[in-house]
């Protein structure tokens, strides 16, 4: 059911500072600016490898979902991958139906791609937060 890995989810205290590490440090040419997503509580860029990215997340607001990360991982870490589906509602559907819970209410919301995604629950998983995205329409990646 699953396809690409788009991306690998790390989350930061700082991603100005994150950034120079994966620049300066990795060498990689290609980095996003940053974005905030308020509904979604994160800052957001991307750094972009041939063959996906890593995701840099860092909390935005007092409600922010990696703000209880970040208290047990005080430098960050990697925090989900995600792996693009070609029907986000059918993917929660068949995902429910093996038994596994689906975070927040279960709806899908826009992710940075600007299309839907949801979380699976890192318990169902063996331990990972695991996103699932719905591939861009027309779109290469
Ligand atoms: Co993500």
């Amino acid at each position: 059911m699953i396809g690409k890995l788009n991306h690998i989810g790390v989350a930061t205290p700082s991603i100005d500072e994150s950034v120079k590490l994966y620049r300066d440090v990795l060498g990689a040419t290609s980095i996003t600016d940053k974005w905030a997503m308020p509904e979604q509580g994160v800052w957001v860029c991307f750094v972009n490898l041939p063959n996906s990215q890593i995701e840099l997340i860092e909390p935005y607001g007092d409600a922010s979902p990696l703000t209880g990360f970040l208290a047990k991982n005080p430098a960050g870490g990697q925090h989900h991958v995600c792996f693009e589906v070609e029907d986000i509602i059918a993917a929660r559907d068949d995902m429910r139906a093996k038994g596994a819970t689906i975070l927040g209410t279960g709806e899908p919301r826009i992710g940075a791609h600007g299309t839907p995604v949801i979380f699976v629950h890192p318990k169902n998983m063996g331990g990972v937060l695991v996103e699932l995205m719905e591939t861009p329409k027309g779109a290469a990646h």
